[in-house]
């Protein structure tokens, strides 16, 4: 299993970059808010840039805004793997999934825990990930939904009948023990459960 490391939760975000630099975590997830598509904002990328020189670490970005592709060109230019963004915004998807290719990043779409994995389908021959949020978006330290463990299974089940290697990543509430219910995606996304704690390597290896 793979990890991805958020620090939404981080009260000292220099500090635990430096830290989680130091695990062998897989990716620094980063979450994006602009106080419209979710009420939180999280701070302009003019001072979000300088965050990252604190990690070498492969970025895995989460778009939880109503307009990626106003984002999408600013961290397309740091070391960014994957960005990601929510199906629920309905306009221009696909567009949107094109501006990150053509930087040469791998594109992702985000389904909130009440939109039907069905609406991911017109996009499956284009993406490389999809993210199943496990609590509602917007913010960390959220419970679990429990109903997400189905939604994981029927992200699989329609990604084996496509014959897709499209990865399965699943964000909000994951600690040791929901983890068991995620069995069947690639990547596992952890904020609180790893920033809250005294040994990030030891969080990170309980969900591997
Ligand atoms: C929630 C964010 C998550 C969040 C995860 O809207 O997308 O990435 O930071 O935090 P935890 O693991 O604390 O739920
Ligand atoms: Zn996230």
């Amino acid at each position: 299993m793979k990890v991805s490391a958020s620090f939404l939760s981080s009260s000292n975000i220099p500090r635990d970059l430096k830290k989680l630099n130091e695990t062998d975590v897989d990716f620094i997830h980063v979450d994006i808010m602009d106080g419209k598509f979710v009420p939180n904002k999280t701070m302009p990328f003019s001072e979000m840039k300088n965050i990252y020189k604190f990690t070498d670490k492969r970025l895995d970005v989460h778009l939880m805004v109503e307009d990626p592709k106003k984002y999408i060109p600013l961290y397309a230019e740091l070391n960014t793997e994957y960005i990601t963004f929510h199906v629920e915004v309905m306009d221009e998807v696909e567009e949107c999934l094109e501006l990150i290719k053509s930087f040469g990043i791998k594109c992702g779409l985000a389904i909130k825990p009440d939109t039907p994995v069905k609406s991911l389908v017109p996009y499956l021959p284009i993406i490389d990930m999809i993210l199943v949020m496990s609590v509602e978006p917007g913010k960390g330290g959220q419970s679990f939904i429990a109903s997400s463990k189905e939604k994981i299974d029927e992200v699989r089940d329609l990604l084996d009948s496509y014959n897709s290697h499209v990865m399965i990543s699943v964000d909000g509430g994951i600690t040791n023990t929901t983890k068991d219910m995620c069995s069947k995606c690639d990547i596992l996304v952890a904020g609180s459960y790893i920033i809250n704690s005294e040994s990030f390597q030891d969080r990170i290896d309980s969900l591997r």
